[in-house]
């Protein structure tokens, strides 16, 4: 019998490919249905936009209205006018045609608007406004999902992937209304991953979101789930693992949602029948080959001195980076990695975890031990 690959990888995930998150659903769930605006931060392919989906889709059980928008391909002011009016009039009603009488026999907004559906039956939508309404009409669109929430005495919750796009656009202060407008019933989580741009967008008292959300981290999934899901797509699959290996791939990949589906991806692959020592590190090799572009075109952007901090953290694991025997094997100095330091947070390449640096893609880091010859585990 010929299997299918159970692991999946690149895209977002649901039902039975999606593992575990029972807490963070649980949280969120609560937070939106109390109309709490909420920041959700994770570092890239750690399944925010999978659990975004998931949400809207168990609040859509409890009666409550969910709009996603995902900011990442919008590059105007227009752009993101559009779409976010788009999505809501898809989003709040059964239908396009309800939503638009909806909007225009309850709200005092009569937007005039266009309607096109491309040759795959996607609907999109050109709001139509002269240079002079630009702004009332950006604030009225802002307003919608409040406005029809109180008119309808439904629950509403907007989410805004890669929220971090808002800043490079420059239209915090105008979305400002978002969290102002304190209601109940609409509730704003704010996703994203570039944690410098998000800190500084939330966190800075001189920024218009400033302590306007509960902030929330994504974690990696832990090994006790993934054990027995891992264990079970092995199994369903005609082919086992021993759990030992189980568990040394999901610590090799710290748990990161798409390092661990992409690292077992290659090991089934790899795996006749058993997985072994030998499919293992085949398995690494093709995971660290295929990564290879993510990790050039973040190694390209650095400096020497950036580049030799990030074999200093792998060399370390992050810890006692600073002392003196591991500086002078880098010939590095405190000054200069300090510097650096701070400059890859801010390029989000690693992260401060109490008293450790650590990288937010561990991937990157088993590169880097094998650049250095050191086995993956430090
Ligand atoms: N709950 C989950 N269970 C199993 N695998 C997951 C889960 N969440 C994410 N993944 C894995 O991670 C991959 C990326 O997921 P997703 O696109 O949701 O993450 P993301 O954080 O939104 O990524 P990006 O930073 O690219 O927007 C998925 O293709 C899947 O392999
Ligand atoms: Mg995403």
């Amino acid at each position: 019998m010929e299997y299918n690959n159970p692991f999946f990888f690149g895209g977002v995930v649901e039902e039975e490919d999606f593992c575990d998150r029972e807490e963070e659903l649980n949280s969120l769930e609560k937070d939106a249905l109390s109309g709490m605006n909420v920041l959700l931060y994770a570092p890239r392919r750690f399944g925010k936009t999978s659990l975004l989906l998931a949400l809207l889709k168990r609040l859509k059980g409890k009666g409550v209205r969910g709009v996603y928008i995902d900011l990442f391909p919008v590059s105007s002011e227009e752009e993101f006018l559009n779409l976010y009016f788009g999505a809501v009039v898809s989003s709040l009603e059964g239908s396009v045609e309800r939503a638009i009488r909806t909007i225009k026999e309850t709200l005092s907004f009569k937007p005039s608007f266009s309607v096109n559906v491309d040759s795959e039956g996607r609907t999109s939508f050109r709001l139509e406004f002269s240079r002079a309404q630009k702004d009332k009409t950006f604030e009225e669109v802002i307003d919608l999902p409040f406005r029809y929430a109180e008119e309808s005495d439904k629950r509403v919750c907007v989410v805004l992937d890669e929220f971090q796009e808002i800043y490079r656009l420059g239209l915090e202060a105008k979305l400002r209304s978002m969290v102002q407008k304190h209601s109940r019933r609409v509730s704003y989580l704010f996703s994203g991953s570039r944690k410098s741009i998000l800190e500084r967008m939330f966190s800075d008292r001189r920024e218009p979101f400033y302590r306007s959300v509960k902030k929330v981290s994504l974690n990696p999934i832990e090994e006790r789930n993934w054990i027995p899901f891992i264990g079970e797509r092995f199994e369903r699959t005609g082919k086992s693992i021993p759990v030992e290996l189980i568990e040394e791939g999901v610590k090799l990949l710290e748990g990161h949602p798409q390092g661990v589906q992409e690292f077992f991806h290659f090991l089934w692959e790899e795996t006749d029948k058993v997985v072994d020592r030998g499919s293992f590190l085949k398995a690494m090799d093709k995971l660290l080959e295929a990564e290879k572009d993510t990790f050039w075109f973040m190694w390209e952007e650095l400096t020497n001195i950036q580049r030799k901090v990030l074999k200093l953290i792998a060399y370390t694991d992050g810890v006692e980076v600073y002392r003196r025997e591991n500086l002078e094997r880098f010939s590095l100095n405190a000054n200069s990695v300090q510097k650096a330091v701070r400059s890859l947070i801010e390029k989000d390449v690693i992260e401060r975890k109490g008293k450790k640096l650590v990288f937010q893609n561990p991937i990157v880091k088993l590169w880097l031990r094998r650049e250095l010859n050191l086995s993956a585990f430090p």
